[in-house]
C-alpha cells in the first residue's frame, strides 16, 4: 500500500481558518463584526500561519438563520460593509498570502429573495419552478411527514397558489429546485462573477442535499414528531451529476479551493465528492464524529462523545478516503459547541486540553479548519436566560421541548449551554477589556466573562500559550510533508483514553499520541520509536515522561518523528 497520497495540491497543504463575521471583529462600533474588523486582523491571521480564510455568509439577509438565509447572492449586507470594502479585504488578504473562500448557500434561499417573492406570485410565475412545490395530501395536510431541521414541518402552505413549498431548514429558507436548468444556470453565473472578483473558492452549504430525488414518501417518525429525510436525500446520486456540471461550467481549470458541507453523507459518497480525479469538489465536511453524542431528542441531552467511538469514526474516514478523496478536518465551527468544552477541560487543564485537541486534529490527514477562537482555547458560553440566545434553532427547540413537557426550562437551558450553536458563536476574545477588544459598542451577543483571562492579547507574546502552540503545529504541517500526505495508521485503537496514530511517509514517520483523559495514564511506547533517530517534535508537557516511562500526563499530547527508512 502506498505510504503517501500521490497527488500534491496547495489546498491539501493549507491550514484554513473560519471567520464567523458577525462575531469576529467590529470595526465601526455598532456591536456587529464587519469587514473592516476582519481587515484589521489580517496580520494576526498571517502571523498565526494559516493559509486560507473561509468567511461565513456576509450577503444581505433577513437574518433568520444568521446569514444562511440569503436574499441577494451578489451584494454585501450593509451591516458588514460594502462591496468596495470586500474587494479591499481580498486585496489585503492576498497581499499577505492569504486566500479567501466564501460561503455558497444554494440549497435554499431566503423567503425574501426576489426569486421566491416572484415564485409566490402564482403557479405560472417566471421563477415558480426555482422552488419545490407540491399539492396537499388527499386529507388536505402536507404532502408527507418530513420535518424541518429547525422545527416543525418541512412543508409550508401558500394560501395564494394553494400549494406547499419544501423547506428542509425553516419556512424562511425555501429549498431551491436544482432540477430546474435555469436555476442552475443563474447559480453558475453568480459563482463565476464571484470568482472574477477574485475569491479563491467556495465552502458549499449543505451541498449534499441539493438533489431531492423523486421519493417524497413518508418515513419513520422520531421524537420530533416528524421524519428526518436528510439521509435519503443525501443518498440520491443526482447530486454528483449537478456537481460535475458545476465543475464543467464554473470550477474547472481554476486554481481554487472547494469544500462541500456534506450533511448526512456516507463514506462512499464522500469519495465521489472529493474524488482525486477532481471531477467534483476538493473535499467535504462530514459530521459522523459530531453526532456521536446525539440521541432521541436530537442533540438536546447531556451526553458526551465517547473517545473510543470518536477514534473509530475518525479512523474510518482517515483510512476510507486515503488515496481516494480528501478529508476536511474540524472539531468546531459555527454550528457546533467547542470541542474543548465537550471533551477537554474548562478549568485548570484548559490550556493543556486545548493543545492536545489541536494536536490530534492538525496532525490527521486532510485539510484542517480552525474555528475562530480555537487558537485561544475559547470555551462554550453558558446561558441562563432565553433572552441571551440568538439562534432560532435553539429557541425553537426550547419552545418545543419545554412546551410538550419533555424537559423543564432548566434542563433545556442546560442542554443549550452544552450543545447549542450559540455556545461558539459568541464574540471573539481579543483582549481582557470590556467589549473584549471585539467592539467598543454593545455586542450583538453576550461576551464570555472569561475573556478577562482568555484573550489573544494575553497569549500573543507568551511562549507557552495555546496561540503559540497553534503556530508551532501549523509550522509542523508546513514543514513536514508527511503531516499532509502520510498514510494514517491507528495505534492501540481499543484504548479508551488515548488517541494515537502514525503518519507514515516516504521520508519520515510521525507518531502522534493524545491523552483525552483528565488524569495521567500509562500507554505503551511503540517499538518503532525505540530506535535512534527519534525526535520529539512537539508536546504540551514540559519534561514529558512518555518516551522514557510510557506515561502521559493528563491531556498530554506528543508528536514524535522517526526516520521511516529504519527497519
Ligand atoms: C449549514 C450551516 O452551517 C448552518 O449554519 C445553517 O443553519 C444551515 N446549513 C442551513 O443553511
Amino acid at each position: 500500500m502506498n505510504k503517501e497520497t500521490e497527488k500534491r495540491d496547495w489546498w491539501k497543504e493549507s491550514v484554513a481558518y473560519q471567520i464567523y463575521p458577525k462575531s469576529f471583529c467590529d470595526g465601526d462600533g455598532d456591536g456587529i463584526g464587519d469587514i473592516c474588523g476582519i481587515i484589521s486582523k489580517l496580520d494576526y491571521l498571517a502571523n498565526l500561519g494559516v493559509d486560507v480564510i473561509w468567511i461565513s455568509p456576509m450577503y444581505p439577509s433577513p437574518g433568520y438563520d444568521n446569514g444562511y438565509d440569503i436574499s441577494d447572492y451578489e451584494s454585501i449586507d450593509p451591516c458588514y460593509g460594502s462591496m468596495e470594502e470586500f474587494e479591499t479585504l481580498l486585496k489585503e488578504a492576498h497581499a499577505r498570502g492569504l486566500k479567501v473562500v466564501i460561503d455558497l448557500v444554494v440549497n435554499h434561499s431566503s423567503d425574501k429573495h426576489p426569486w421566491f417573492l416572484n415564485a409566490l406570485e402564482g403557479r405560472h410565475a417566471a421563477r415558480r419552478e426555482y422552488y419545490i412545490w407540491k399539492d396537499a395530501a388527499p386529507d388536505g395536510g402536507s404532502p408527507n411527514n418530513w420535518g424541518a431541521l429547525f422545527g416543525g414541518s418541512a412543508w409550508t402552505w401558500d394560501e395564494k397558489s394553494g400549494q406547499y413549498y419544501l423547506n428542509l431548514y425553516s419556512p424562511r429558507q425555501p429549498d431551491l429546485n436544482w432540477e430546474n436548468p435555469s436555476l442552475r444556470r443563474e447559480v453558475y453565473e453568480m459563482m463565476r462573477r464571484w470568482l472574477d472578483r477574485g475569491v479563491d473558492g467556495f465552502r458549499m452549504d449543505v451541498i449534499s442535499l441539493i438533489a431531492k430525488g423523486n421519493d417524497f414518501s413518508d418515513g419513520p417518525v422520531g421524537k420530533s414528531g416528524y421524519h428526518d429525510p436528510r439521509a435519503r436525500i443525501a443518498a440520491n446520486p443526482q447530486v454528483h451529476v449537478y456537481l460535475k456540471e458545476m465543475q464543467r461550467e464554473v470550477l474547472g481549470g481554476k486554481n481554487i479551493m472547494t469544500v462541500g458541507e456534506a450533511s448526512a453523507t456516507t463514506l462512499e459518497n464522500a469519495v465521489l465528492f472529493s474524488n482525486e480525479d477532481g471531477s467534483e469538489l476538493n473535499m467535504v465536511f462530514q459530521f459522523e464524529h459530531m453526532d456521536l453524542d446525539g440521541g432521541e431528542t436530537f442533540k438536546w441531552n447531556d451526553r458526551t462523545i465517547p473517545v473510543a467511538a470518536l477514534k473509530a469514526v475518525m479512523t474510518k474516514w482517515q483510512t476510507g478516503l486515503f488515496g481516494r478523496g480528501w478529508n476536511a478536518l474540524f472539531w468546531d465551527n459555527h454550528d457546533q459547541p467547542r470541542m474543548l468544552s465537550r471533551l477537554g477541560d474548562e478549568g485548570d487543564l484548559r490550556e493543556a486540553s486545548a493543545k492536545m485537541l489541536a494536536t490530534c486534529l492538525l496532525m490527521l490527514q486532510g485539510t484542517p479548519f480552525i474555528f475562530q477562537g480555537d487558537e485561544l482555547g475559547m470555551t462554550n458560553m453558558r446561558f441562563t436566560d432565553l433572552a441571551q440566545l440568538r439562534d432560532s434553532e435553539s429557541r425553537n427547540a426550547y419552545e418545543r421541548y419545554t412546551g410538550d413537557g419533555t424537559f423543564t426550562s432548566e434542563q433545556m437551558l442546560h442542554y443549550i449551554s452544552l450543545k447549542s450553536r450559540d455556545t461558539a458563536r459568541i464574540p471573539m476574545q481579543w483582549s481582557g477589556e470590556p467589549g473584549a477588544g471585539f467592539t467598543r459598542g454593545t455586542p450583538w451577543m453576550d461576551i464570555h466573562p472569561n475573556h478577562v483571562y482568555i484573550n489573544a492579547e494575553e497569549q500573543e507574546h507568551r511562549a507557552d500559550s495555546v496561540l503559540s502552540f497553534y503556530k508551532e503545529l501549523i509550522k509542523i504541517r508546513h514543514r513536514h510533508s508527511t503531516a499532509v500526505y502520510g498514510r494514517y495508521e491507528p495505534y492501540e485503537l481499543e484504548n479508551e483514553d488515548v488517541f494515537a496514530y502514525f503518519r507514515v511517509g516516504e521520508e519520515e514517520t510521525l507518531f502522534v499520541c493524545c491523552n483525552f483523559a483528565a488524569t495521567a495514564v500509562t500507554f505503551p511506547v511503540p517499538e518503532r520509536l525505540q530506535s535512534k533517530g527519534t525526535r520529539h517534535l512537539l508536546g504540551n508537557v514540559e519534561g514529558s515522561a512518555y518516551l522514557e516511562e510510557g506515561r502521559l500526563a493528563a491531556y498530554e499530547a506528543v508528536v514524535i518523528s522517526t526516520d521511516a527508512k529504519r527497519p
